[in-house]
């Protein structure tokens, strides 16, 4: 092993759970270690790498734009920032956009605009619900919107969020009150363990915000771009949110995060929400190429079919190995779930056979590679977890 595990520990705060491998290059759907060791990357920057690792039109964009003007404070208009705005509003249902860094703080922009339109039209309304087993963040704001096992050590939260049970109309039926403003909600439950909710949850859940009066955003920041073999992950189960939250495939690499809305949630005035960083012309002149490259060569496309394969090849060891207890997912987001807690000598063995895939649960590995895997990749993947799964007598 190198000396970085030695440095981090003497350097760096121990919030990471690491994998015992340091990445110093990676192309496409494959990284290098420090030893020059190749892996098939599954993991994906944890969904982030949509196009993959180096992407030239990644690559490309980040150099013009280098040379060209990385930031300007949101004092200016900046070219690349509205070209951005116009293109997801015109490949979407949405009428406005906000740009910021990451994910949390898209999905704190979210719930400001939520909060704001409350206090406009629903008499001062501020609650949001949201689910046990979410995920939107590690902001304390964040961390009191998702699942109680990240609040503990932070206790007390900032008010304003009831988290309720997925998957449950009647749970969210029945913790709507006059103080809520919004119900905050993932298609896909994706760190919670990817949880696929039933075909009309959504559906649903939109039916009882229009009775009464209340916004619904979706978190898209891992399912959206593609991820799940559309565009937006929205657009697969029929349902238009009123604001729409974006970050990890963005720009494939590069930090940005977003929040869109209707008209109807296009609420916030001058000086209400700002950044200092968001929107700034280098992010957005790399997500501006990403999005143009995933929408002209139908990534999400390749993300369906190529996420079908995976998912029947998938199903393939469920009907091979009997601890595999479930596989779950859709487009290039997939839970395997085994009937012990496995899953990190799973993974392991996997890194020692040159496959990164993430442990998502003591007993469940996530599979969440670049979107333009094809499906000899996934064969390799799938090659690799065959011997491992029958490597032991788990
Ligand atoms: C659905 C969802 N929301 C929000 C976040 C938080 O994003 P970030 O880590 O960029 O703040 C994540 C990160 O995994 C996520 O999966």
């Amino acid at each position: 092993m190198s000396k970085w595990p030695e440095i981090e520990k003497k350097y760096y705060m121990p919030t990471f759970e690491r994998m015992p491998v340091v990445l110093v290059r990676g192309q496409g759907a494959r990284v290098w270690d420090d030893n020059g060791r190749e892996y098939l990357d599954f993991v994906g920057g944890l969904a982030v790498n949509s196009l993959g690792h180096c992407h030239p039109v990644v690559a490309q964009a980040l150099a013009e734009q280098g040379k060209t003007l990385t930031q300007t404070s949101n004092l200016f208009y900046t070219v690349p920032q509205l070209q951005l705005a116009e293109l997801l509003v015109k490949n979407s249902c949405f009428d406005k956009a906000f740009f910021c860094n990451s994910g949390a703080e898209a999905n704190e922009g979210a719930v400001k605009l939520a909060r704001r339109y409350g206090k406009l039209r629903l008499d001062g309304a501020f609650e949001v619900i949201t689910t046990f087993d979410s995920f939107h963040g590690r902001t304390l704001a964040m961390t009191a919107a998702t699942a109680k096992k990240f609040q503990e050590p932070y206790t007390p939260m900032p008010s304003g969020f009831v988290n309720v049970e997925w998957n449950n109309l009647e749970a969210i039926k029945k913790a709507t009150s006059k103080q809520t403003c919004a119900v905050m909600l993932e298609p896909i439950q994706a760190e919670g363990g990817v949880n696929v909710p039933s075909e009309d949850y959504l559906k649903k859940v939109r039916e009882w915000c229009d009775q009464k009066g209340i916004l619904l955003i979706l978190d898209e920041i891992q399912t959206g771009v593609g991820r799940l073999g559309s565009l937006f992950g929205y657009q697969l189960y029929g349902v238009e949110p009123d604001i729409i939250t974006l970050a990890k495939g963005l720009a494939s690499g590069v930090p940005i995060g977003a929040f869109l809305a209707k008209k109807k949630a296009d609420v916030f005035k001058v000086g209400e929400h700002g950044t200092t960083f968001g929107g700034n012309p280098l992010a957005c002149a790399v997500a501006c190429a990403v999005m143009k490259y995933i929408i002209e060569n139908d990534v999400a496309g390749n993300a369906r079919r190529v996420g079908e394969y995976l998912g029947s090849r998938l199903a393939d060891l469920k009907a091979k190995f009997g601890f595999v207890v479930e596989v779950r997912g859709r487009g290039l987001l997939w839970a395997i779930e085994f009937k012990k807690d496995m899953a990190e000598a799973v993974m392991l063995g996997c890194v020692e056979k040159g496959l990164l895939v993430n442990k998502l649960k003591p007993n469940a590995i996530r599979l969440i590679p670049p979107l333009i895997i094809t499906k000899k990749d996934v064969d390799e993947a799938i090659g690799i977890l065959q011997e491992v799964l029958g490597s032991q007598g788990w």
